[in-house]
């Protein structure tokens, strides 16, 4: 059953960077938006590029590979790849912070 689990203190990463977690064992990338942060599945669902690192725009982080992008409070891809338009969405996971922690909920 899904469970929430620490994932890194809140000053880990400034508003606008991403960064790679493992949760439970399972790779997850965190976004800071202004404060907020988000979850999603890290590698990209077109061919498995790490999302997590890359910074986010306006709500959006670009894979480095064939330029998808995907807003990261819900997932949904907004572009697809260059090439072939694959266009799957990001997994998301719920957060909540405790005490300046980040949980990722898997
Ligand atoms: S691997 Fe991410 S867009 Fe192709």
């Amino acid at each position: 059953m899904p469970q929430f689990y620490d994932a890194m203190p809140t000053d880990w990463i400034k508003p606008g960077e991403t960064a790679t977690v493992s949760v439970d064992g399972f790779p997850v990338a965190i976004a800071n938006i202004d404060g907020e942060f988000f979850a999603f599945q890290n590698l990209c669902p077109h061919q498995g590029t790490t999302l997590g690192g890359r910074p986010v725009v306006e709500c959006i982080v670009t894979c480095s590979q064939h330029s998808s992008k995907y807003d990261v409070r819900t997932g949904k891809c907004v572009a697809p790849a260059e090439g072939d338009g694959f266009d799957q969405d990001l997994m998301t996971f719920e957060i909540e912070v405790v005490d300046e922690v980040v949980r990722v909920k898997v």
